[in-house]
């Protein structure tokens, strides 16, 4: 949580993902900062928005889909019309391919489209709701979330790193052309984070991960919450179409020792 900081005062935002993992952390900690925070999920869990407000600011939990764009227009109503205003987006929703294998030559139509379909269009569409509702307020701060997948060869992650490939793209080209007129778009590229995304993960392939890093453990959500709120905030004034990896160096690191 945060120490104290109201950077996020008086603004709202809409995040995705924010039932569990790096979407629950940022949700939280931009409450945390004073943020109002509209939560989109796929599961009909309020646990994040019952926690914000129990411990003191405004939240609420919207059932959806990141791949429909009639549900996009729903959380876009339900901020517009309960708030008066839309100021923050984070797209932190994704997948990883849980259907089959993800290499070039296995990966089947299904894993590429729930992958493609959730980890970039997802963000495309809520890009597409969300920057009309920010210019009408003048401007506003867009999150999303890459991969290192997107910036390194990783074994078995096709469909991911094209997506997340994709991501980082287009955050570079959406911040092109709405930085101009005030909104700021920016992508974080995480590390190995400790979330339910890893279930099922072996002891030695945790090591390996923690291996990879220069900081040699797992990051955790609020790691990548914290660099969310700087991102999202004023402090951040002059960043837009920036590439940003919070990865415990992992980019930085060679591939021995
Ligand atoms: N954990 C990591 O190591 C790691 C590393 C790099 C990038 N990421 C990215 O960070 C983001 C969050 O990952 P996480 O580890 O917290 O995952 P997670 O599986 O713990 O949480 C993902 C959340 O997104 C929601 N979601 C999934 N598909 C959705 C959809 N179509 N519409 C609405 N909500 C949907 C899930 O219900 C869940 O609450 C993802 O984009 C992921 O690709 C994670």
């Amino acid at each position: 949580m945060s120490p104290g900081i109201t950077r996020l005062e008086g603004r709202v935002a809409v995040i995705t993902g924010g039932v569990q993992g790096i979407g629950r952390a940022v949700a939280l900690r931009c409450a945390a900062e004073g943020a109002t925070v509209i939560i989109g999920d796929l599961q009909d869990d309020d646990s994040t928005a019952k926690q914000i407000v129990a411990d003191g600011g405004q939240a609420s939990h919207i059932v959806m889909d990141t791949r429909q764009r009639d549900d996009w227009k729903r959380l876009m109503d339900e901020a517009i019309g309960g708030h008066g205003r839309l100021d923050m987006l984070g797209n932190i929703a994704g997948v990883t391919n849980t259907f089959g294998p993800d290499n070039v030559v296995d990966l089947d139509d299904i894993g590429w489209d729930h992958v493609v379909n959730t980890d970039l269009r997802g963000v495309w569409l809520g890009m597409q709701a969300a920057i009309p509702r920010m210019l009408e307020n003048g401007g506003g701060s867009i999150v999303n979330i890459g991969s290192m997948a997107a910036l390194k060869g990783l074994e078995n992650l096709a469909a991911y790193s094209a997506a997340k490939g994709g991501v980082v793209s287009l955050t570079q080209q959406a911040a092109m052309e709405y930085g101009p007129r005030g909104i700021r778009i920016n992508c974080i590229c995480p590390g190995t984070i400790d979330t339910p995304i890893l279930a099922g993960i072996t002891d030695s392939m945790k090591k390996n991960f923690e291996a990879a890093h220069i900081i040699p453990r797992l990051g955790k959500p609020e790691d990548i919450a914290a660099a969310a709120a700087f991102l999202f905030s004023d402090d951040a004034a002059f960043c837009t179409g920036e590439i940003l990896p919070v990865d415990g160096g992992w980019n930085t690191k060679g591939s021995a020792g």
